[in-house]
C-alpha cells in the first residue's frame, strides 16, 4: 500500500539479474542469523524512518524477507516514514504490492501524524546523511534527528502510558 507516494524512479535493468542474485544470499543469510529476532517481531507493526535510503534498503527487505521464509498467520508488518527527497528507489516501488508493506511520505522534521496506531518496534533512520547534503542543510539534518527522535519518543512514551509499549528502538544518528 503506498500512501502519498509518487511514482517510481528508472532503474537500471541490465546488471539488476546478477546484483538480485547477491541481495537474495544477503537476505537469506540475515534472515538466518537473526532468525530469534525476527520471531519476536512476527505479527507486529514495524516502524522504519528513512526506509528508502541506503540502510532501509536491507532493514525493510530482511523484515519483508522473513515475512516470505517462513509464512505463517503473522507477518512482520513494515511501515516506511521518509520524505522520498530522491524519489521512490526501484527496489522499494517494486515492494508496493506487498501486504505487509506500507509506504508514507512523511517529513520527519515536521510533527508526526496523529493516527500513528501500535508501532512495536521503531527504526530511526531519516536523515541527511551525506557529509556534502548536511553541511548544506545543517538545521533539516538536526531536526530530522533531534526533533524526529524527540517525537517518536514522545510517541513511545504515550505508548507505555497506554499500557501498549514500544518494545524496541533503534536510532541510527547521523555522524
Ligand atoms: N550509511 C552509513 O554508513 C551510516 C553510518 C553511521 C550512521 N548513519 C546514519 O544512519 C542514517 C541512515 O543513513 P543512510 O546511509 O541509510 O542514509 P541515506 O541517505 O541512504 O537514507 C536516508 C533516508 O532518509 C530520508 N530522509 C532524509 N531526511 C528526511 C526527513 N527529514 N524525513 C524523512 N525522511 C528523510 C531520505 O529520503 C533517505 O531515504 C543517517 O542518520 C546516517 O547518518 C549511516
Amino acid at each position: 500500500m503506498l500512501k502519498g507516494v509518487g511514482a517510481a524512479a528508472a532503474g537500471a535493468a541490465a546488471p539488476v539479474a546478477r546484483g538480485a542474485d547477491v541481495v537474495a544470499t544477503d537476505l537469506a543469510y540475515i534472515c538466518s542469523a537473526l532468525a530469534g529476532e525476527f520471531e519476536r517481531l512476527e505479527g507486529k507493526r514495524l516502524l522504519i524512518t528513512g526506509g528508502a535510503g541506503f540502510l532501509g534498503h536491507y532493514l525493510v527487505q530482511a523484515a519483508l524477507a522473513w515475512n516470505r521464509r517462513a509464512p505463517c498467520a503473522r507477518p512482520i508488518a513494515v511501515t516506511v516514514f521518509d520524505s522520498y527527497v530522491r524519489g521512490v528507489p526501484a527496489w522499494l516501488s517494486g515492494l508496493q504490492h506487498d501486504e505487509a508493506l506500507t509506504l508514507v511520505r512523511h517529513d520527519m522534521t515536521q510533527p508526526l501524524p496523529v493516527d500513528l496506531g501500535d508501532f512495536a518496534y521503531i527504526i530511526h533512520a531519516a536523515s541527511i546523511a551525506s557529509p556534502t547534503y548536511y553541511r548544506q542543510h545543517p538545521i533539516e539534518t538536526m531536526d530530522a534527528n533531534v526533533n524526529g527522535l524527540r517525537a517518536l519518543l514522545e510517541y513511545a512514551r504515550q505508548q507505555q502510558a497506554r499500557n501498549r509499549p514500544v518494545e524496541g528502538f533503534l536510532f541510527f544518528s547521523s555522524s
